[in-house]
C-alpha cells in the first residue's frame, strides 16, 4: 500500500509539480495554548456539512417533491428502503448539530476576538454561511410535507409578508402564490437541493481560503510571549489527526441520536384542516419567534411584529459588520464593552429560546 501511494505521488508530482502542496503540509503550523480547543469547532461544522451532502444525495434517490408524493416518498424511505430510516435520521440530526456547532464556532471566534483585522472577511463569509445554514433548515423543514412543517412554513412566510413595501411580493415569490401549496414545496425543494448548496459552497470555499491564507488567529496572551516561548503543533499530521478524532466522536454522537431518537414523520399536511396545537419553529428560530410573541400589537405607530422583524434585521447586519465597527476599549474595565455586548447577545438568545419552550 505504502509503495503504491509513493508511486502515485511521484507520478502526480512529475506531471503537476506538487511542491506547493508539500510545502503546505510540511510547514503549516497551529498555535498551541490553553484556548486551542476552540480551533476545532469550525472543522466539526465542516464535517457535519459533508455528512449533509452525502446523506442529502442518498435521500434524493427516493424523495419525490409534490403534494401527492412528498409525504408518501418519505414514508417509503423510512419504512421500505434499506437503512432509509437511518439516512433520514442522520440527515435531520446532523442538520441540527451543524447549526448548533456553527453558532458555537461563531461565538468562540467572537469572544476570542479572531474576527479583528486582518480576519474581517473571514467573519463576514462565516456569518453569510450561518444565515444560509438557517435557510437550509427552513427550506428542508417543509420537504416531508407533514402537518407541523406545513403550518410552521405558513407562519414563517407570513412573517416575511409583514415587511414594508417588498414583504407581500417576497411572500408570494417564496410561496409560489398566495398560499402554501404544492408550488411552495417545489420552490423549497429547488432552493434546498440546488440554489442553497451552490451559494453555500461558494462562500464556504472563500471562508476556508481566507483561513488557509492567513493561518489561525493567535490570542493576545500568546502574542505577548517571547518568540522562544511560543508553542506550535504541525497542521499535518498532529492537528489533522486531532480533528479526525473529534469528528469520530461527533459521528458517534450523531449515530447514537439517530438510532435512539428517530425523527418523527407525523401526519400528512392537510391545507384545509385547522392548525394543530403547539406550532413551533425549529429551535434555532425560537428566540426570534418568542421575542415577536412578546411584543405588543403596536409600538409607537408601527405594527409590533414589523418592529421586531426590522430590529432583528438591523441587529443581524450590525453583527455581520462588527469587525468594521470601532468600539472603544476601556483598559481599566474588568469586562470590555465588546465582550459585554457578546454576553448580552448570548444570554438573550438562550433566555428567549428557553422561554419559547416553557410558555
Ligand atoms: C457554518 C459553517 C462554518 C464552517 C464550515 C466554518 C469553518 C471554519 C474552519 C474549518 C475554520 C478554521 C478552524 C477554526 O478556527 O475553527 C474557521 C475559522 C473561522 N471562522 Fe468559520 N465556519 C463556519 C461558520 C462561521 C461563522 C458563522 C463565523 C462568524 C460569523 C465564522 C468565522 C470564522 C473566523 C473569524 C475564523 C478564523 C478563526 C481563527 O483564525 O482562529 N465561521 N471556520
Amino acid at each position: 500500500m505504502k509503495k503504491f501511494t509513493t508511486n502515485l505521488v511521484s507520478w502526480l508530482d512529475e506531471r503537476f509539480d506538487l511542491t506547493p502542496v508539500r510545502n503546505l503540509l510540511q510547514h503549516k503550523k497551529v498555535p498551541a495554548h490553553k484556548y486551542s480547543f476552540w480551533y476545532y469547532l469550525g472543522g466539526v461544522t465542516l464535517f457535519l456539512f459533508f455528512i449533509q451532502l452525502v446523506t442529502g444525495i442518498l435521500l434524493l434517490l427516493y424523495y419525490r417533491p409534490g403534494e401527492d408524493s412528498a409525504y408518501e416518498s418519505v414514508r417509503f424511505i423510512v419504512t421500505e428502503v434499506k437503512f432509509g430510516w437511518l439516512i433520514r435520521n442522520v440527515h435531520s440530526w446532523s442538520a441540527n448539530l451543524l447549526v448548533f456547532f456553527a453558532f458555537l464556532h461563531m461565538f468562540s471566534v467572537f469572544f476570542s476576538k479572531s474576527y479583528k483585522k486582518p480576519r474581517e472577511l473571514t467573519w463576514v463569509t462565516g456569518f453569510i454561511i450561518l444565515v444560509f445554514s438557517l435557510a437550509f433548515g427552513f427550506s428542508g423543514y417543509l420537504l416531508p410535507w407533514n402537518e407541523l412543517a406545513f403550518f410552521a412554513t405558513k407562519v414563517g412566510t407570513d412573517i416575511v409578508g409583514i415587511l414594508p413595501v417588498v414583504g407581500e411580493k417576497l411572500k408570494v415569490i417564496l410561496r409560489g402564490g398566495e398560499d402554501v401549496t404544492g408550488a411552495t414545496l417545489s420552490r423549497f425543494f429547488g432552493i434546498h437541493v440546488a440554489i442553497l448548496p451552490a451559494i453555500f459552497t461558494f462562500f464556504l470555499v472563500l471562508h476556508l481560503l481566507f483561513i488557509q491564507r492567513q493561518g489561525m488567529h493567535e490570542p493576545e496572551h500568546f502574542n505577548n510571549l517571547p518568540e522562544e516561548k511560543k508553542k506550535y503543533i504541525s497542521f499535518f499530521p498532529d492537528f489533522a489527526l486531532r480533528d479526525a478524532l473529534l469528528w469520530l466522536i461527533v459521528f458517534d454522537i450523531l449515530i447514537f441520536l439517530a438510532l435512539y431518537f428517530p425523527w418523527e414523520l407525523g401526519n400528512k399536511a392537510d391545507p384545509f384542516s385547522a392548525a394543530p396545537e403547539g406550532i413551533r419553529p425549529e429551535w434555532y428560530f425560537m428566540f426570534m419567534f418568542q421575542t415577536l410573541k412578546f411584543l405588543p400589537a403596536h409600538i409607537v405607530f408601527i405594527d409590533g411584529e414589523l418592529f421586531g422583524v426590522l430590529v432583528f434585521g438591523i441587529a443581524g447586519l450590525v453583527w455581520m459588520l462588527i469587525p468594521f465597527i470601532k468600539i472603544k476599549e476601556r483598559p481599566n474595565w474588568k469586562i470590555q464593552p465588546i465582550t459585554f455586548i457578546g454576553i448580552v447577545v448570548v444570554v438573550f438568545i438562550v433566555l428567549m429560546t428557553i422561554l419559547g419552550y416553557l410558555l
